[in-house]
């Protein structure tokens, strides 16, 4: 909640002197039955809030990590109150399909636009397949995972039958992708209401490029094409805010990840555009249709 991407909106507001309350999911709670459906208690103040009665619109910063419980639970009171008519950006649909890395690659395939070939699968004996099908050489990454933790190349299929195996026993689900030869760079395109409004490269040491994990932000200009690809994806997975991820490899370019949470630290380093602004200004735009 004081993330820095989060204090810039609430600068934006204030500049706007937009009145706001701030508060985790876990300060959130829901009546059934009973009025007000859903109160919340503002982290600064501790006062309480009636979402309906109170407030305009929801800006859903990070939904936080959480049990399944937990995040089922979340989404399910976003979808009540987008039931009621209320703002909440990003939709909780393109939350919930963000979340999830074969959802968002699934979306984008079904929108034609390119993607890494990629395997999802419970089966160790397919995923070993897989792997020799994708070149032996892929990236494993966790279905739900974000920040590049947890993902790994792996080139050599002793060690892929090995994390393969791990990942069953602990019932996850296995998502291998082809490893595209980015050259430790890719581009970070930020797009607002279906406009690219900011984009960066992302410069690492090592394959994962994730501002968080230490790769350089520069300045980048977008073809026209990068910034369709950008919008597209952004669209197709119901994201009106969204980080699109896209590699530059020999065949192309492919989109690797949209972000429906995405922060613009790095980003805002090095571009002009005020991110926070523009959010502000189309959740403003919005709330007038
Ligand atoms: N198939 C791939 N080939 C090469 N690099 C990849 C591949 N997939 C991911 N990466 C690198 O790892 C980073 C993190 O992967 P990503 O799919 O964006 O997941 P997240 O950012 O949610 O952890 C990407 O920004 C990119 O630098
Ligand atoms: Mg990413």
């Amino acid at each position: 909640m004081n993330a820095w991407s989060s204090t810039q909106v609430r600068q934006a507001l204030t500049k706007r002197d937009i009145a706001y309350v701030c508060f985790t999911f876990p300060k959130l709670v829901a009546h059934l039955a009973y009025k007000p459906f859903f109160k919340a208690t503002d982290a600064t103040t501790q006062a309480e809030v009636k979402l309906q009665e109170d407030l305009d619109a929801l800006i859903i910063r990070p939904i936080g990590r959480g049990s399944l419980e937990e995040l089922v639970f979340r989404m399910d009171m976003l979808y009540k109150l987008e039931r009621q008519g209320f703002c909440i950006i990003n939709p909780p649909e393109a939350i919930e399909h963000c979340v999830d890395k074969y959802d968002i690659l699934a979306i984008l395939e079904d929108a034609c636009v390119p993607v890494p070939r990629t395997v999802a699968t419970e089966s160790v004996n397919e995923a070993l397949k897989a792997f020799k099908e994708l070149g032996n050489d892929v990236v494993v990454k966790p279905i739900f995972g974000s920040r590049g933790q947890g993902a790994t190349r792996i080139v050599d299929a002793d060690i892929a039958d090995t994390v393969f195996k791990a990942i069953t026993f602990h019932h996850g689900v296995i998502y291998l992708q082809e490893f595209v030869a980015h050259g430790h760079s890719d581009i970070r395109a930020f797009v607002v209401d279906g406009r690219v409004v900011a984009a960066m490269r992302r410069v690492a040491e090592s394959w994962k490029t994730n501002y968080s994990r230490g790769a350089r932000p520069q300045p980048a200009t977008l073809s026209k094409e990068f910034e369709e690809l950008a919008a597209k994806s952004a669209k197709a997975v119901g994201c009106k805010v969204a980080g699109v991820d896209i590699l530059e490899g020999p065949d192309g370019p492919r989109i690797v990840d949209v972000n429906s949470q995405p922060g613009w630290k790095g980003l805002q380093m090095v571009t002009k555009v005020n991110i926070a602004d523009e959010i502000v200004e189309f959740v403003l735009s919005e709330l007038k249709k």
